[in-house]
């Protein structure tokens, strides 16, 4: 085909195409050279025609061109030279600006001879476009890379900084060009994670989590950040991408949003251990109503029976002992007649015990230095309990006085000491301590100060059920004949009739501690408590008795023995008879009074018979505490049952 080379229409063609064509043949001499060629090197296909290639470009005999030109007639292989690898011919375009050019070689045989063909592309148009695009390509990645909020850091290696965006200047205080270069270690903390988690990771695994760092900002603060990793590699090198978001404040917010969580959480268990310990207290108070609804019943009951029968046992006392004074002085009578008197009077020893309960005991409140009281009881209960219980006694000088009946008080104490006693066969201890309380509000009570008295044995001890029933009446574990199990209910009532209570504290084997609460006295009180004169004895003389009582059978016994003790009786059935008598000239020289009675009791009688004739002196005989505590003084006061030497006494104080 070259050799129509010389052809005018090949020649045409081969002048026209837009590429460069060369022909060289074995010896590297041009053997064709087309108008496109002449044009970029300046050089005329004349000038250059037979010329060796390398004559007209020096400098490509230091290229690969000649290799390749080479191979093509050697092996008859084609290749492509490329601009980018290769530096080419020396092409210019018209205004002298370098043509970026590849060139293919190929090799051309001819039928007498083998050449070959440059043929040489002019890429500087499309390469300039791809240098504008990639130019503008990388613009916005600066930007976008630039705009991110977080900073992004790339290392090398050896965690040696390569390259930083904008954001290291707002997220770490460094500036662009501070970083490069720096280990990336003086943006963290000692012993942070990261350094492990750079040494786990690897180029072939998956992006990882999001690490937690405590990083260093430029100012030697340190802040958290979560980071996290890209790994990359180029030219052989590896290379780990960081990205830093700053999360100090979300983790302050999450502190506080977490302090806040536990405040609450502690909060609700504060309440709801309120709201338990609320319930148990309800529950408690709930069985303490419950407790102390049933002892008032019970004590409703036995009083009403314990009042009837100290009645009874009034008329009985009453006749028994007058009866003893009529009769012949025969020993048999006599014995059998002291016998009976025994008998009532335990009677009467437990219906006043039974009426102590109820709370409708004859209370004669008195100041009481317990340092005092106590003291002198101590020969009597040590007497009591025996010589295998040693007693002891605790009052400290603070202890404060107490207003309380101290009859009742030592007769409390010394049932008490009693039940001790029994509940330490083989001997032991009883302590007797005092202490002052502030308040009685733990226990249910309103009113203070009080002072608690608590009487510890090492006894038997008591299980949880006789515990809960030891302050009934009648409840007893100690067999029939030996207690009445009267004690304890005495103690309960004549404690709650002064204004206190009493706990029970109790195990089996482990003693037993019963604590009494009694009403400290008010300051001043002492002074209240005026010792009465002495009484001094008087020849007793015969009185006008007027006796009332609705009680047939007892106001004959009590006539009866106001007759035995020498004076005259006139009987009245009730308030308005008695007043119809007074009225009357009979002149008496007392009244004798029962309180109980239907319509007027005696007390309104007592007040109508003073505003008549206030020096009429008047007795008030009562079973139990009907009266109002503070009237009683008014008038002469005598309990049921009475004695006829009671009965004596009373009327000798009464008109004195
Ligand atoms: N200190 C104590 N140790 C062990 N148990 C006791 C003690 N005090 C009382 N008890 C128990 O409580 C019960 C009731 O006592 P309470 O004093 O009311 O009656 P009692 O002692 O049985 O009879 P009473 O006192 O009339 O002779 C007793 O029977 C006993 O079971
Ligand atoms: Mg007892």
């Amino acid at each position: 085909m070259l050799d129509n080379l010389s052809d005018p229409v090949f020649s045409l063609v081969f002048d026209t195409v837009d590429i460069g064509l060369v022909v060289v043949d074995v010896d590297g001499c041009v053997f064709g050279w087309n108008a496109w060629m002449a044009r970029v090197t300046r050089r005329p296909t004349q000038q250059v025609i037979g010329k060796s290639l390398y004559e007209i470009f020096p400098d490509v005999r230091n290229t690969r061109l000649p290799g390749i030109i080479e191979d093509a007639f050697q092996v008859g292989s084609s290749s492509i030279l490329t601009h980018t690898l290769n530096t080419l011919l020396p092409l210019q375009g018209e205004g002298g600006e370098a043509i970026l050019h590849n060139i293919v070689v190929r090799p051309v045989s001819a039928e007498h001879a083998n050449y070959c063909l440059l043929q040489i592309t002019d890429v500087t148009v499309a390469v300039t476009r791809e240098r504008v695009l990639r130019e503008r390509q990388n613009a916005r990645y600066h930007a976008i890379v630039d705009s991110a909020p977080d900073a992004i850091i790339t290392i090398d290696d050896n965690r040696v900084i390569q390259w930083v965006n904008g954001a290291v200047d707002h997220v770490l205080g460094y500036g662009h060009a501070e970083l490069l270069g720096q280990p990336l270690d003086i943006l963290l903390q000692p012993g942070n994670q990261l350094a492990s988690a750079l040494a786990q990771s690897s180029v072939d695994q998956k992006a990882d989590a999001a690490i937690s760092v405590v990083g260093r900002y430029k100012n030697g603060k340190s802040g958290n950040f979560e980071i996290s990793l890209g790994h990359w590699r180029a030219d052989q090198r590896n290379f780990v991408t960081t990205i830093w978001r700053d999360v100090t404040e979300r983790a302050a917010a999450d502190a506080a949003l977490r302090d806040a969580r536990d405040a609450l959480q502690r909060s609700h268990d504060e309440l709801e251990s309120r709201v338990e310990e609320r319930t148990r207290e309800r529950e408690i108070a709930l069985r303490q109503l419950h407790e102390s609804q049933k002892m008032e019943s019970i004590g409703q009951l036995t009083g009403g029976v314990a009042h009837d029968f100290n009645n009874l046992l009034a008329v009985i006392l009453g006749s028994l002992s007058l009866l003893k004074k009529t009769v012949p002085q025969e020993p048999r009578i006599s014995r059998l007649l002291d016998r009976a008197i025994q008998g009532a009077e335990r009677g009467a020893t437990l219906t006043t015990r039974l009426l102590a309960f109820a709370r409708r005991q004859e209370l004669t409140v008195e100041f009481v230095a317990l340092q005092k009281l106590i003291p002198e009881m101590l020969d009597f209960l040590r007497h009591s309990v025996g010589p295998n219980i040693e007693i002891r006694a605790e009052i400290s000088p603070e202890v404060g006085a107490i207003e309380v009946d101290a009859n009742q008080l030592e007769l409390a104490l010394i049932n008490l000491a009693v039940n001790a006693r029994d509940a330490m066969p083989q001997g032991g201890s009883l302590t007797i301590a005092c202490h002052n309380e502030t308040s009685g509000k733990s226990i249910g009570l309103s009113r203070d100060p009080f002072v608690c008295i608590t009487v510890t044995d090492t006894g038997e001890g008591m299980s949880e059920a006789t515990r809960a029933r030891a302050q009934e009446p009648f409840f007893t574990t100690k067999g029939i004949g030996k207690g009445t199990g009267l004690g304890l209910s005495m103690v309960h009532g004549f404690t709650a009739q002064s204004g206190g209570t009493m706990r029970i504290r109790s195990q089996p084997g482990k003693g037993t501690s019963v604590t009494i609460w009694l009403p400290r006295a008010k300051e001043g009180s002492k002074a209240a408590n005026v010792e009465m004169p002495f009484a001094q004895p008087k020849e007793a003389r015969s009185l006008r008795v007027l006796l009332v009582d609705d009680d047939i059978l007892v106001s004959m016994g009590a006539a009866d023995m106001l007759l035995d003790l020498g004076h005259s009786v006139t009987e009245a059935q009730s308030g308005p008879h008695a007043l119809k008598l007074l009225e009357s000239d009979a002149p008496f020289d007392i009244v004798v009074t029962d309180y109980a009675m239907p319509g007027m009791n005696g007390f309104e009688l007592a007040q109508r018979v003073k505003q008549q004739n206030p020096k009429l002196p008047i007795i008030l005989a009562t079973g139990y505490a009907e009266l109002p505590a503070d009237r009683s003084i008014e008038f002469g006061h005598l309990s049921k049952p009475y004695t006829s030497k009671d009965l004596a006494a009373a009327l000798e104080k009464a008109v004195m």
